[in-house]
């Protein structure tokens, strides 16, 4: 270990932070979220072992993006998450600004984690290196050090690899900038997790009839899904469009073919992958039973995040549910992982005029609506409306105050929305689309149906899942 240890301000943290961030009305009571400080990634999702794990970008010392960790978190169900030890410190000179965002394999038996050092020079430089770490029996990881340098004809933006196998050899996909400054998706392979070659761009800039696709592509992710292959990443520099890329940053999707001999994905458009205000940087993994399971953040950088309000209480940020894609008619479809369903309690029906349903507390809460619609208010700090073109999502500016809007654009049949004090997930017609969005109302929040139709509601409040 070459640079100072921050154990103890890390403990002193913990200790001083927990109990402010569970005490405060936002914070979430089945969804993941950090303890203390700002977390933002998920990072190495995998199920091993019996268990899932989810490791996630962690600054334990503040709400700010320095000093980034990887925390770690396990579960048998996806449903009810433990504590595990911290994984990754940013504490060797290859990693000295950051153990940046990564994903997991099970090499031979062994939980082995695969990030990037992130090296900021004082002359305002950067590189990065894609680093190892292994796990011990006592749940701690040793590192084994970067396995690969910065490629040549790229900057210092080159990060965020995940790791798979395919018939006995390890691929590797990797986020950069080239030197011109455009977005691009890298593959390398390797026989043995060490060393590494280059197969070359895969998506981004001038792949694929891609022009204007941004300056910098984050967190891939690529993946065999029902006949067809999917690649999800973040471009930024996306340029906004009337009713999509609203947010700083978005994730999107595309689907094509991969061919591994030649190391080319031939793919169609890109899709924005959730339409709400807060979702970026998602990774996914494959559960037992092979279904593909997907955890966004629930938060976007260098847009607002930092006006809200849970930073006066320490924390900042909390994961999406956990979700199963299946790609089918051209579309990725996301609905909440089967095993939310063990959340709900008691399940009430309704039917009649919108204006006399009943009112429900948001607090925890999943609900269904079936046609035709009304409008949504979630304690007069969220509205989701229905048009002509489909859904609006709408809720004032924390900078500003002024009105901002998302959009999904289509025909509505039905929606299902799991909320958690201070999140909504709204999944659009058995997931075509979704909507993810923080909001910060005072509690008790209360959800009201408004319009001039009937109505048919299903109902459940959900019982709480700390992590332990
Ligand atoms: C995405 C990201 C990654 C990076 C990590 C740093 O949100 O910027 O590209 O590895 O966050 O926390």
């Amino acid at each position: 270990m070459l640079l100072p240890s921050r154990w103890p301000a890390v403990l002193q943290a913990v200790m001083k932070g927990q109990p402010r961030a569970l005490a405060d009305s936002h914070y979430p009571q089945w969804h993941p979220a950090p303890v203390t400080g700002l977390m933002n990634d998920p990072n190495g999702f995998i199920f091993f072992a019996g268990r899932y794990h989810l490791f996630y970008q962690w600054n334990p010392l503040g709400c700010d993006h320095r000093y980034k960790c990887w925390g770690h978190w396990s579960s048998a169900d996806l449903v009810c998450w433990a504590h595990e030890p911290m994984a990754l410190m940013p504490d060797e000179e290859y990693d000295r600004n950051g153990c940046y965002s990564g994903s997991a394999v099970d090499n031979n038996g062994v939980l082995t984690l695969c990030y990037t050092g992130n090296v900021k020079f004082d002359d305002g430089g950067r590189t990065a290196w894609q680093c190892l770490a292994v796990e011990n029996e006592d749940g701690s990881f040793t590192k084994r050090g970067p396995v690969l340098p910065l490629p040549e004809g790229y900057t210092g933006h080159v990060r965020d690899p995940k790791v798979w196998k395919h018939e006995g050899t390890w691929y590797m996909v990797l986020g950069a900038q080239d030197l011109q400054k455009r977005g691009k998706v890298l593959l390398f392979a390797s026989d043995d997790l060490h060393r590494w070659h280059s197969c070359g761009e895969i998506a981004g800039h001038g792949i694929n009839g891609l022009a204007q696709a941004g300056y910098m592509w984050e967190c891939p992710d690529l993946f065999a899904l029902d006949g067809t292959h999917v690649l999800i990443c973040c471009p930024q520099g996306l340029a906004r469009e009337p009713h999509r890329y609203l947010n700083t940053y978005p994730a999107v999707w595309m689907s094509g073919a991969f061919d591994y001999q030649a190391a080319s994905f031939s793919h169609g458009e890109l899709h924005e992958l959730d339409a709400g205000f807060e979702f970026y940087a998602p990774q996914t993994t494959l559960a037992e039973d092979g279904r593909r399971i997907l955890i966004g953040w629930m938060g976007v950088p260098d847009g607002e995040e930092m006006l809200q309000p849970t930073r006066a209480r320490g924390w900042l940020h909390q994961m999406t549910c956990p979700r199963e894609l299946r790609y089918r008619d051209g579309k990725l479809w996301q609905t909440p992982a089967r095993e939310l369903e063990q959340l709900r309690e008691s399940e009430h029906q309704w039917r009649g005029h919108a204006s006399a349903a009943p009112v429900l507390d948001a607090t925890r809460l999943e609900f269904e609506l079936s046609a035709p619609f009304v409008n949504v208010d979630f304690a007069g700090a969220l509205r989701l409306c229905l048009d002509d073109g489909g859904l609006r999502l709408e809720r004032a500016s924390l900078q500003t105050g002024e009105t901002l809007t998302r959009y999904w654009r289509g025909e509505v049949h039905r929606l299902r929305i799991l909320c958690d004090r201070s999140s909504v997930e709204i999944f659009i017609n058995n997931g075509e689309g979704v909507m993810s969005s923080r909001y910060f109302p005072d509690h008790p929040a209360r959800v009201r149906f408004e319009g001039a139709s009937d109505i048919t509601l299903r109902y459940w409040s959900l019982r709480g899942c700390m992590i332990e």
